[in-house]
């Protein structure tokens, strides 16, 4: 007689299933690669599945079979959309609302922030960053390698020559203008990529890592572009079909936009030759709006990158992806950009453990299925010390006052600089930055159309759904919701960290070393 089998003959099965099963939230048996593409600036009438002329054939074509985010949100600026796509968090919450980190800033994303790589990697992920970081850099820890990135291939400030990877900053406390090199491989100094074009480079890069990639492993890449932020530059051939644009800015503009739709070719093409695409989610999202002060567009939206008006912060996104469930479809659900985190961890079947309070929802289902949006609300920032630092036209820089022909709000100081969105409804308080309405250059003969809005008015109220433009101001025929939006306003108020901006710090000074990083 042979020993008693262990089990049961009809629970084995069972057994095997409950061993195989997928880790709980992942999307099927195997968990999907993450491809997250930032491009920089990217302005609402920039892309042609919005009706640009600007001509995008490879990004119209992954939008049109995937999911389209026709009401999307990112912030007005480059370090709090990028905070906040890490973080999962609010501004607010991070001590960065106000304006970016700049180069002498000795400030970074707080340390005690668990960023979205972080997370990736305890569920097993290998993650790759290529391209703009722009979340400070004064101490090494402040790196991308520090904070979640197995490699690093890009520039750690905000903008530079897309050449020779240089970066001018005048430092006030020297009293001198310094130009350094910010490229870095890993924790280390790039050089040899001069007169290379930085757009090529991280292509280049992320094909590689991508060819490179064991398919069984899965992989977050993070390729933060720097088209199309200026300066504007980019190869002669790129500006031959533009030749029917006659502003310089908007021709070289449509150039840049032109050779980061033939980027994101490459890349998704080695995705696909490489058999990692029938198992990847490929995000692309901008930044923030176009600056039409250096060739980007919103229209019809109103104004522009740092306002936030819809032309600053309602952004170009969409999800491609043969995992999803709908496809070839728009999605009118309200999504941030402080929703990737924890959609993207869920994913990944990891857990958000270790973050603080979210900001962000896991919006998969929304996107994959249809479902309504799990986010009612949006705090589109609370700023106390705003300053737009570009020209706008007809702008008087006097102060912003409350119209005290405005019935009392008490809850809200409606000078302040503000914006929330509450389902269908949008309120704005202060100066919300720029606020015509700009025309594709070329096409109108006309510059702006400008804001009938006198000076003193420092209260809107929109039905965003019907008024995506903002031209119909509705704050006195509903005051009801006024007084309710600025409650809102003044409980996010007292639950926000104080605003961290500290001065220049002279020993950011590039001379020693000819680049520009960590000196502390
Ligand atoms: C700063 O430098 C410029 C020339 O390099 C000089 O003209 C100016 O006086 C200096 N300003 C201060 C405050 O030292
Ligand atoms: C795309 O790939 C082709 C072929 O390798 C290359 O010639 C081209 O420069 C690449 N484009 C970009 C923007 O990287
Ligand atoms: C994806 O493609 C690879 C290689 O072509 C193949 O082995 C795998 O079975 C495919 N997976 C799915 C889910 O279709
Ligand atoms: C979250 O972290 C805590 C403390 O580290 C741990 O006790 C708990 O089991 C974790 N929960 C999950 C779901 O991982
Ligand atoms: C309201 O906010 C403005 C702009 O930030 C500020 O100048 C003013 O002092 C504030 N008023 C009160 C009563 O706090
Ligand atoms: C003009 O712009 C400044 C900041 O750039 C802002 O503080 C001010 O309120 C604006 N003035 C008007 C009249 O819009
Ligand atoms: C240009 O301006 C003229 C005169 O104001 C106007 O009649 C015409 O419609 C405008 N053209 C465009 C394309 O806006």
């Amino acid at each position: 007689m042979g020993p008693r089998p262990l089990l049961p003959a009809v629970l084995l099965p069972l057994l095997l299933l409950l061993l195989l099963r997928p880790p709980p939230g992942s999307a099927g048996a195997r968990r999907p690669h993450l491809v997250l593409v930032l491009a920089d600036d990217l302005g609402w009438h920039d892309v042609g599945f919005h009706g640009s002329r600007l001509r995008t054939p490879r990004l119209d074509a992954l939008a049109a079979g995937g999911v389209r985010l026709a009401n999307y949100y990112t912030q007005p600026l480059c370090t709090p959309s990028r905070s906040q796509l890490l973080t999962g968090r609010y501004q607010i919450h991070t001590g960065l609302q106000h304006q970016i980190i700049w180069a002498c800033q000795p400030s970074c994303v707080p340390l005690d922030e668990k960023l979205l790589p972080q997370l990736l990697k305890e569920a097993g992920y290998t993650t790759h960053m290529v391209g703009k970081w722009h979340l400070g850099m004064y101490r090494k820890e402040c790196l991308p390698t520090r904070r979640g990135f197995d490699t690093y291939f890009g520039y750690l400030l905000g903008s530079e020559d897309y050449y020779s990877h240089e970066r001018c900053v005048f430092i006030n406390a020297l009293n001198v203008t310094r130009c350094a090199l910010d490229f870095r491989d890993g924790e280390e100094v790039a050089t040899g990529y001069e007169n290379m074009y930085s757009t090529n480079l991280f292509t280049e890069r992320a094909t590689a890592l991508i060819n490179n990639h064991p398919p069984e492993k899965p992989l977050f890449l993070y390729l933060a572009l720097q088209s199309v932020h200026e300066p504007l530059q980019v190869p002669e051939e790129y500006l031959k079909p533009y030749d029917f644009i006659q502003d310089k800015n908007r021709r070289h503009y449509a150039g840049m936009v032109s050779l980061m739709d033939e980027a994101m070719g490459n890349v998704t093409d080695a995705l696909k030759s490489r058999g990692l695409w029938n198992n990847t989610v490929f995000i692309f999202s901008t930044d923030n709006g176009g600056q039409t002060l250096a060739g980007g567009n919103n229209w019809p939206l109103r104004g522009r990158k740092w306002s936030l008006w819809e032309g600053g912060v309602r952004g170009v996104g969409f999800v491609a992806s043969p995992l999803l469930k709908q496809k070839g479809v728009k999605s009118r659900e309200l999504i941030h950009i402080s929703d990737w985190l924890p959609t993207l961890v869920k994913l990944a079947g990891g857990s958000t453990n270790g973050t603080k309070p979210l900001d962000g929802f896991d919006v998969w289902k929304t996107i994959s299925e249809g479902s309504p949006s799990p986010r009612i609300e949006l705090l589109h920032n609370i700023d106390p010390d705003f300053v737009d630092l570009s020209p706008c036209p007809g702008n008087s820089t006097a102060p912003a006052k409350s119209d005290s022909s405005l019935p009392e709000y008490s809850a809200f100081n409606t000078s302040v600089h503000a914006a929330i969105r509450h389902r269908n409804w949008k309120l704005l308080t202060g100066y919300p930055g720029c606020g015509h309405w700009f025309p594709p250059p070329s096409e109108y003969n006309v510059s702006e159309i400008p804001s009938s809005d006198p000076p003193s008015k420092t209260l809107w109220l929109f039905d965003i759904e019907r008024d995506p433009e903002e031209r119909h101001d509705l704050s006195r025929e509903y005051p009801h919701v006024v007084k309710q939006l600025l409650s809102r306003l003044q409980f996010y108020q007292k639950h926000s960290v104080p605003v961290f901006y500290p001065d220049q710090d002279p020993r950011c000074d590039p001379k020693g070393t000819g680049a520009w990083g960590p000196w502390m």
